[in-house]
């Protein structure tokens, strides 16, 4: 295994942001070796550095094979702030098969407005009607559920729904 696959899986882990069972370096290089994910490297004297990944990955439950997840979408601080987010997220858009249903989980204000650029949709009960047990299927028993997907306030005695916001967790869908 190369050192540029096992540091950045230590970064990922050490990011704390993404699920975890993912995140081993056979996991995300066989990803790339599959042409399922996008990376961004530097040159270094002993090796190159992974600056950005974003995979494709299956959806947990296997038999949904017309859905899959964009997930580990990672910039390094090195070059954070260049719209690089928005560019890997285009690139691992187009690598995904064009009968595929795209979904993303996130939390985060840069990953949420490159999935709006892509023709993503913020799922709420309100906007689109993803019965809860699908998206649990989609992302398994050990994830929690995004926020979005459930009335997350209350307004004069009505339930209400919001627009996606930083820090609060979003489910986002592309049909395909
Ligand atoms: C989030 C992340 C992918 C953004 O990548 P990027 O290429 O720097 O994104 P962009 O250049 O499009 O946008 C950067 C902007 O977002 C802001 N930003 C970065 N991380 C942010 C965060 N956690 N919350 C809110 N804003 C954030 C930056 O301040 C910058 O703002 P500016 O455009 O006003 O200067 C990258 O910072 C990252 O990998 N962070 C750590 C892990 C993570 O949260 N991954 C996403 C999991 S879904």
């Amino acid at each position: 295994m190369e050192q540029k696959w096992i540091d950045l899986s230590d970064t990922l882990i050490k990011a704390g942001k993404y699920y975890l069972p993912r995140l081993t370096s056979q996991l995300l290089s066989s990803r790339y070796d599959a042409g399922c994910a996008v990376i961004r490297e530097v040159p270094k004297r002993t090796g190159n550095r992974i600056e950005a990944y974003a995979a494709l990955w299956q959806a947990y439950e296997e038999r949904l094979e017309d859905w899959m997840e964009i997930g580990t979408v990672f910039v390094s601080p090195a070059i954070a702030g260049n719209g690089v987010c928005g560019e890997i997220m285009r690139e691992i858009v187009a690598l995904a098969p064009a009968d595929k249903n795209l979904f993303l989980v996130t939390d985060v204000m840069p990953v949420m407005r490159a999935a709006e650029e892509l023709r993503f949709v913020p799922v709420t009960l309100e906007t689109f009607t993803i019965p809860i047990k699908l998206v649990r299927e989609l992302l398994g028993p050990d994830r929690k559920i995004p926020e979005s997907i459930c009335p997350h306030c209350f307004s004069g005695g009505r339930r209400t729904f919001g627009v996606p916001k930083n820090g609060e967790r979003w489910f986002f869908y592309r049909p395909a």
